[in-house]
């Protein structure tokens, strides 16, 4: 469609070329470190005898049927209490919900959902397991004292109940991304069995320390994340299309770059009598 042979389209092919270089690799950055990498990029290393000891379910925003799990291990010879999630949201697409892909941080911007009362029906805590010497009574007063859930949820600020409407996420001080969560219907007596399972220090030291310490996990920066799987769930059809329709054409867009140098050095060449054509 080009190169005709009496017609030069190589201005209209260096336009397109030169749109998509900035179109293909700025959706591809995008859709790769916003979306893949948050959870991707997350290393889990074997723990034994995880078992589950207590959840706090939430109906976030009812968007997303989310719960806190609070998982007891052993990693290096040392006993920790960690935090593991369930959600509806566990295998669903980018779009999905909150953003399966995201962590969020007390006061991130969330979108407001809607006020139906019967909603709040599935937040409840409950706890397990009870034992003694590791402090499980303050865990224990944590988890099961009925943690004003509803006043917590709608705290948040408001600006506008409309489409644009944001408010503060308030529930817990880090949302784990729903791609590492168990699923929401997943069977609890199962998961307190010990097993094994995978952690990953949340952002350095201070998560080995508040697991040791078994500190409140849900008003935690730093914590041990518990997965049950090693790698992250992604979509994968998603992630062809971005790898098809972005990286490819921005790959290809550097053509561009070829046409002239190739073109530069088959002059020389010539001028050199090298070639002959
Ligand atoms: C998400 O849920 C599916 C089943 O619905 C399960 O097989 C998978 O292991 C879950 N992902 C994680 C990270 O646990």
């Amino acid at each position: 469609m080009i190169w005709k042979p009496k017609k030069d389209l190589t201005r209209y092919y260096n336009c397109y070329n030169f749109c998509m270089f900035f179109l293909g690799g700025s959706i591809f950055c995008v859709s790769f470190f916003l979306f893949m990498n948050p959870t991707a990029s997350l290393t889990f290393i074997k723990a034994n005898n995880c078992q589950v000891i207590g959840q706090q379910k939430n109906y976030i925003e009812q968007a997303e049927k989310y719960s806190i799990l609070y998982i007891n291990f052993e990693y290096q010879g040392k006993q920790f209490l960690g935090q593991a999630c369930s959600s509806d949201l566990n295998q669903s697409d980018v779009f999905d919900g909150l953003g399966p892909y995201k962590f969020y941080y007390k006061h991130d911007q969330i979108s407001c959902g809607s006020e139906d009362e019967s909603f709040k029906q599935h937040s409840k805590n409950r706890i397990f397991q009870e034992d003694q010497k590791n402090e499980a009574n303050e865990n224990y007063r944590f988890l099961g004292a009925d943690i004003g859930d509803d006043a917590d949820i709608d705290e948040g600020e408001s600006i506008d109940r409309g489409l644009l409407c944001k408010k503060d996420y308030l529930w817990s001080n880090v949302k784990i991304a729903s791609w590492l969560c168990l699923p929401n219907n997943f069977n609890i007596a199962d998961y307190m069995e010990p097993q094994s399972c995978f952690v990953n220090f949340f952002e350095g030291e201070r998560a080995f320390q508040s697991g040791i310490d078994r500190a409140p996990m849900r008003d935690q920066n730093n914590f041990p994340l518990i997965s049950y799987e090693q790698q992250a769930y992604y979509p994968k059809t998603h992630l062809i299309c971005i790898i098809i329709f972005t990286y490819y054409n921005w790959i290809l867009s550097l053509n561009t770059i070829f046409q002239y140098t190739s073109n530069a050095i088959l002059k020389i060449l010539q001028k050199n009598k090298l070639l002959i054509g």
